[in-house]
Order: structure tokens, then C-alpha cells, then sequence
């Protein structure tokens, strides 16, 4: 219930003014968004790496409107990438890509151009690209795309999510060499005719799916704060004979940075997903729909004013 009112709220202009203005907010957006524009976001990945963690940066911001914002987007990838490398800071950060913010929903094949640039940036910065995943509208649209990117840039990795029905087939047909594939819960409101609806179905597929990948040729990055699915993970990699650089965990900025910390000092490969920029508005409704314990930590931030 609460999910759904914040996966619905993550679409409302009127509700994000509100949220924007509100006494506190700031707190909360500094927690889970590693800071306003580049040079703030190379601040929290440099923290970050010193720390013994790698990175995939995120500029914040999907659904763009017009070709010309599109580009707009394209060339922050592109001065990213460049300040990445001045930094020193590649191939510790990687870069992760809405296609959406490309222009995915307008022409598609300008969007594929936009994000052409961007791995050939990255390529040139000593780095990666991986494409997040969107609603499932977008699936086959980015599958594709991937595919085709992978011709000239192989390293280039995609984001599957399990709570989609068709994912298990999506995990055997890119767990082949080479292929980086990134398992997250999935974090849209999707119907029941194309996604699981229980925490147990998700949980359960998110399990199939990790087998494939443990046991696939490919490079799994395991996306998840859920214990259990951390444990199994962990399971499976002692059980299908991954060392450390053969897989990795990955986890949002903010989120359970003790764990974090934990797995780093265990002696596993550890990537935090550092979004950054302005338009933080629809991921931050995504974390508040995903944990009740995020509303409060907002709704604590905000009446303290
Ligand atoms: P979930 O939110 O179900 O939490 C399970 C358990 O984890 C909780 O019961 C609790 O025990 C523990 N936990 C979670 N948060 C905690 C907290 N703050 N403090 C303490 N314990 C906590 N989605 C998408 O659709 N497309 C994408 O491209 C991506 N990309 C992506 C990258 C990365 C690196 C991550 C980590 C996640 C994504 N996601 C995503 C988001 C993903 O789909 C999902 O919505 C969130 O990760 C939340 O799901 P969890 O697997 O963490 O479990």
C-alpha cells in the first residue's frame, strides 16, 4: 500500500515541488544523492574509494522530453567521464545510464547515438558503462540496444530485474562470457500479467535468477540490501567456485552502509551506486517506497525544523 502511494507520488510535479521545498529535505536528499553536480559527486567517490569501495555513478534525471535536454544529458555523461580520469578516480567509477534520460521514449535512434558517445567516452577514460532498468515497456527496447553497444564496446553491462516474469530467460541468455550483468528486486509499480507481486515470488526469483548467473560464464553484480539474498550469494559463490573479480555486490549509496563496510572487509568486491545531480525527486520516492524505516528517517529530518 505505502509502495504503491510512493511509486505513484515519484510521478507528481505538485508533490515534488512540496517535498523539494520542505524544511529538512536537504538531509534526507544528502544521504541517498552523492551531491548537486560533478565536482560534488567526485568528492563522495573519491570518500568512497578511499574507503576500498568502487563506484558507478548515476546523474540523476530520466524520461527526458526533448532531443536537446537529451544531449544535455549525453555531454554530463561525457564531462564526467573526463573529470573521472583527470581525478584518477577510473577505473574505480564506472558510470550507470538511464536510456530514457537519452531519449529512449522520443526517438530511439538518437538515443542510441547519445549513449554510443557516452561508452566511447568511457572506453577512452578507462571505464565501463552499465544501462539501468526502467519499466518493463522499456525491456526488449534496451536488451537491444545492449546488444548492439556490445559489439564495439563488450564491457558494456545491463541491469535485469527479477520481479519481471521474463527475467530468468533474460539471465540464461546473458550469462555468457564477457556479459556484466548487474540482478536487482526491480523497483517500478508493474502489473501481475508481467511482474511478480509478493516480497516471497520476487525473493524466490531473485534466487533462480542468481543461480543462473553463479553458474553462467559471465560477470554476476549482485544488487541487493536483503541479508538473505547477501547470504545465498555468498553461498553460491563458494559453491560454483567465485573468487574475489569474479562477481560483485553492489548497493545504493545510503543504504545499509555498515553492510557496506562489512562485505569490503570480508574481502569482497563492493560497488556503491552514487546517484548525483538535481532532478533527485522520482529516485528518492523509489527509496522511500522500497522502506518504511526511509519514511521515518524523512519524516523525522522534516519535523525537526
Ligand atoms: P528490499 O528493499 O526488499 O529489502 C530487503 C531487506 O533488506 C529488508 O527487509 C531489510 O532487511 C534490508 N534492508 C533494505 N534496506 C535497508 C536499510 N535502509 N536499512 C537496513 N536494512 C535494509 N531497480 C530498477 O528497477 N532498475 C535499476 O536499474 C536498478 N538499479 C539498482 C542498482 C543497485 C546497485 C541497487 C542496489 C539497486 C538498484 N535498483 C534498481 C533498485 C532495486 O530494484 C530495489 O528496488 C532496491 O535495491 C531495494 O531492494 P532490495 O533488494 O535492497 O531489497
Amino acid at each position: 500500500m505505502l509502495r504503491s502511494l510512493f511509486l505513484a507520488a515519484a510521478g507528481s510535479a505538485r508533490l515534488e515541488r512540496l517535498v523539494e521545498s520542505a524544511p529538512g529535505s536537504e538531509e534526507v536528499i544528502r544521504r541517498f544523492v552523492g551531491g548537486g553536480g560533478v565536482e560534488e559527486a567526485l568528492r563522495t567517490t573519491r570518500g568512497l574509494a578511499d574507503d576500498g569501495l568502487t563506484i558507478t555513478l548515476d546523474h540523476l534525471g530520466e524520461d527526458t522530453g526533448t532531443l536537446e535536454r537529451a544531449q544535455a544529458v549525453r555531454d554530463e555523461y561525457v564531462t564526467l567521464l573526463r573529470r573521472l580520469r583527470e581525478s584518477g578516480l577510473t577505473p574505480a567509477a564506472e558510470v550507470s545510464v538511464k536510456l530514457s534520460a537519452l531519449g529512449q521514449r522520443i526517438d530511439e535512434k538518437a538515443a542510441y547515438e547519445n549513449v554510443r558517445a557516452i561508452c566511447a567516452a568511457a572506453a577512452e577514460a578507462g571505464t565501463m558503462v552499465t544501462l539501468d532498468a526502467e519499466d518493463h515497456t522499456t525491456t526488449d527496447a534496451t536488451l537491444e540496444t545492449l546488444l548492439e553497444l556490445r559489439r564495439d564496446f563488450p564491457s558494456t553491462g545491463a541491469v535485469l530485474q527479477a520481479y519481471l516474469r521474463r527475467t530468468e530467460g533474460d539471465c540464461r541468455e546473458l550469462a555468457t562470457a564477457g556479459s556484466r550483468v548487474r540482478l536487482c528486486k526491480g523497483a517500478y509499480a508493474e502489473p501481475e500479467s508481467v511482474a511478480f507481486q509478493s516480497s516471497l515470488d520476487v525473493d524466490k526469483s531473485y534466487v533462480r535468477c542468481l543461480n543462473i548467473l553463479m553458474s553462467g560464464e559471465g560477470y554476476p553484480m549482485i544488487a541487493t540490501h536483503d541479508p538473505r539474498l547477501i547470504a545465498i550469494a555468498e553461498d553460491r559463490a563458494r559453491w560454483f567456485d567465485r573468487s574475489t573479480g569474479e562477481y560483485e555486490f553492489q548497493l545504493l549509496l545510503g543504504v545499509r552502509p555498515e553492510e557496506q563496510a562489512r562485505l569490503a572487509a570480508g574481502g569482497q568486491a563492493v560497488r556503491v551506486y552514487l546517484p548525483y545531480g538535481r532532478q533527485w525527486y522520482g529516485y528518492l520516492m523509489r527509496r522511500l517506497a522500497e522502506r518504511p524505516a526511509n519514511v521515518a528517517f524523512f519524516a523525522r529530518a522534516v519535523s525537526s525544523r
